[in-house]
């Protein structure tokens, strides 16, 4: 039985001693990040900032080598911002979610140009700008200018919903723990406080066998007395997509070079390059595929299919490749990159799939 709901939660000091034990946890068991300030040094927005938007539906892991990359090549925001926003996607490339890269350069340009090159110390003003949600304006709020703002990412739903026995299940119980984390935090060192959260969520407070013996918060927590700690965060059972279909022209020119296109700005992979190729719907018809196709050549169907899961549906794809005469004109809105430009082309992991799939060996 959960020990809160939302009408219940007080302003009061009832969260200070768990937030204490974690911070005093925190002081001696912090992760070393290459975007986190060590104790004492100032804290710089445009790092938090630009780590949180990479960290979004990625692993610590995943993010290290691209951050040091991005911070390499572009130091400061108004370097960022006059970067095209073409090398960008590309540095990004491989990160996935890529609308992110396009609103990071979005942003990174409103911030240098509407705010002096300095990213804003304000809830409201940070949530204002492009990709810059209620989550990451909490974060970087909290982490960069140490405002009181309650951080709730996934980890932290974990560690909060174990602690108070949250029984709502997500993401109804989204509110409630966003008020129980704004109750326990410590408005003297909110950016701290968030960060032991995140890192008590990913080390110790893990979603299968959370390591509770080590645990500063285990004298407080309502799951480890009672053992069920694993089956929190609750969830409503979930419903995935259903599968999608589509054909993918792999054309190729006699002299290696491969026929590209670009996506739309917005919506699913915006902006990332793409081979030619039907819509991807549940009704997709293989037997009419070829009248998509972008030249009038002699495709021929490869065997098998290449797949892929996107968050919200499974894609199936059949392959169809051609061979074009060197000297052919690209169709319009589409262009031909030489065979060595492949690699370093902006193209998601299906795209990469599909051609894996029809120049194999490339
Ligand atoms: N995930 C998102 N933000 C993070 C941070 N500041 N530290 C560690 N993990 C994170
Ligand atoms: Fe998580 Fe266990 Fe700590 Fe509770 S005691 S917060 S379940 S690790």
């Amino acid at each position: 039985m959960a020990r809160k709901t939302l009408a219940r939660t007080g302003r009061g000091q009832e969260g200070a001693v768990p937030a204490q034990a974690l911070l005093a946890w925190y002081d001696r068991h912090r992760r070393r990040l290459p975007w986190r300030a060590l104790p004492g040094e100032p804290v710089d927005p445009y790092r938090v900032w630009l780590s949180e938007i990479m960290l979004q539906q990625t692993t610590v892991k995943a993010v290290v080598p691209y951050f040091a990359a991005f911070l390499a090549r572009w130091p400061r925001v108004e370097d960022l911002a006059a970067s095209p926003v073409e090398e960008v996607m590309k540095a990004w490339a491989g990160l996935g979610y890529y609308s992110r890269a396009r609103n990071l350069h979005a942003c990174a340009m409103a911030v240098a140009d509407g705010h002096g090159g300095r990213f804003p110390a304000d809830l409201a003003a940070l949530r204002a700008l492009p990709g810059i949600g209620d989550y990451t304006a909490a974060a970087i709020g909290a982490i960069a200018f140490s405002l009181p703002a309650p951080v709730v990412d996934g980890n932290v739903e974990r560690v909060v919903t174990r602690l108070e026995a949250v029984d709502e299940p997500l993401p109804g119980a989204k509110p409630l723990i966003r008020a129980l984390v704004a109750d326990m935090l410590d408005p003297a060192r909110p950016g701290d406080f968030a960060q032991a959260c995140m890192d008590l969520g990913a080390t110790i407070c893990t979603p299968r066998k959370p390591a509770c013996g080590l645990c500063p918060l285990q004298p407080s927590c309502a799951a480890a007395a009672t053992g069920d700690q694993e089956t929190y965060p609750r969830k409503a059972p979930k419903r995935t997509g259903a599968l999608r279909r589509g054909a993918a022209f792999v054309v190729v020119r006699a002299d290696g070079a491969l026929l590209v296109g670009t996506r739309p700005p917005k919506g699913l992979l915006g902006g990332m390059t793409e081979v030619p190729g039907t819509p991807w719907s549940a009704d997709f018809d293989a037997a009419a595929a070829l009248t998509a196709a972008p030249l009038p050549l002699p495709f021929r169907r490869l065997p098998g299919v290449v797949s892929h899961v996107f968050t919200h549906f499974p894609l199936e794809l059949v392959v169809f490749r051609a061979e074009a005469p060197a000297p052919m004109p690209a169709p319009t809105g589409w262009r031909w990159i030489t065979a060595d430009a492949i690699a370093g082309e902006a193209f998601p992991s299906v795209m990469r799939k599909v051609i894996a799939h029809g120049m194999p060996g490339i």
